[in-house]
């Protein structure tokens, strides 16, 4: 079995400083095999927040990998939006903005889906497309391809923030070349599953996480995810914030993968699309 935790959206800058040291004890108490960042290091993309999120993330003692979101680009200064969006970022993160992983049978790919062009949509551009295709088609037929963006490529219900520019095209291209697991967060929601019911099995499992420490007005989805993965078998463990700012397991959700598409396991522990 290989374990992930999954984080999103630190924001630091705004983050809830309560959250941090018991954050960084439940990530480290769960001993991932690596942990995967999906974007919002930072809340204003400034090198003070980039340079605590980095700390925050080397003082786990773990692997990890991240990849920006759209408030690492900077929001006001319009000259380096525009001209040179990624630089903070690149500063404050070594090597590659898409970088890719192998652990134990798990191929990991990463999409960089933030847009300058937008605050909020996502884009997901066909140079991502074609490389990430390229890699999964090369993955043993006993590996289990993950990809990793910021932007959900499908929206849960309720959600209208705009559908990320050119997902609903690359799902199924991703799907053929071997996609099963998607990892993404922007929306501080949780949604597991999306759309993966009893009736209505999918190809593709896609586990929206909410907020790891974003301290906005009105934000409650904080925690992160841990996926126990062995090949078509799956098992997302929400790990969830309390009102004393300490992180506890919440219901796992369970899901096993037959004739290439996602079932829930056990309904006792799987209820699909679910906001927690
Ligand atoms: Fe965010
Ligand atoms: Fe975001």
């Amino acid at each position: 079995m290989t374990r992930l935790v999954h984080l999103t959206d630190l924001h630091f800058g705004r983050e809830r400083a309560d959250l941090v040291a018991p954050l960084q004890e439940a990530v480290r108490a769960c001993a991932p095999d690596l942990v995967i960042v999906s974007g919002d290091l930072s809340h204003r993309a400034r090198r003070a927040q980039f340079h605590r999120a980095m700390a925050f993330l080397r003082g786990l003692d773990l692997p990890f990998l991240t990849i920006p979101g759209n408030h690492d680009v900077p929001l006001f200064n319009l000259v380096a939006r525009m001209l040179f969006p990624f630089r903070g970022y690149c500063r404050a993160v070594p090597g590659s903005m898409t970088p890719d992983a192998e652990v134990g049978p798990l191929r990991i790919f990463s999409a960089n889906t933030a847009d300058p062009h937008s605050l909020r949509r996502g884009i997901l551009r066909g140079r991502d497309l074609k490389r990430i295709c390229a890699g999964m088609r090369r993955t043993p037929g006993d590996g289990v391809n993950i990809l990793v963006c910021h932007h959900p490529l499908r929206e849960p219900p309720g959600f209208e923030r705009g559908e990320t520019k050119g997902a609903a095209q690359a799902l199924p291209q991703m799907q053929a070349a071997g996609l099963q697991i998607v990892l993404s967060g922007h929306l501080h929601h949780w949604a597991i599953g999306l759309g993966i019911t009893p009736e209505t099995p999918q190809p593709i499992l896609q586990v929206q996480t909410g907020t790891a420490l974003c301290g906005r007005v009105g934000e409650t989805d904080h925690g992160f995810s841990v996926l126990d993965i062995r090949p078509d078998d799956v098992t997302v463990t929400p790990w969830l914030a309390d009102e004393a700012s300490s992180f506890h397991p919440a219901a796992p959700h369970r899901y096993l993968r037959r004739d290439g598409l996602w079932h829930i396991a056990d309904q006792r522990v799987g209820t699909g699309v679910s906001p927690l």
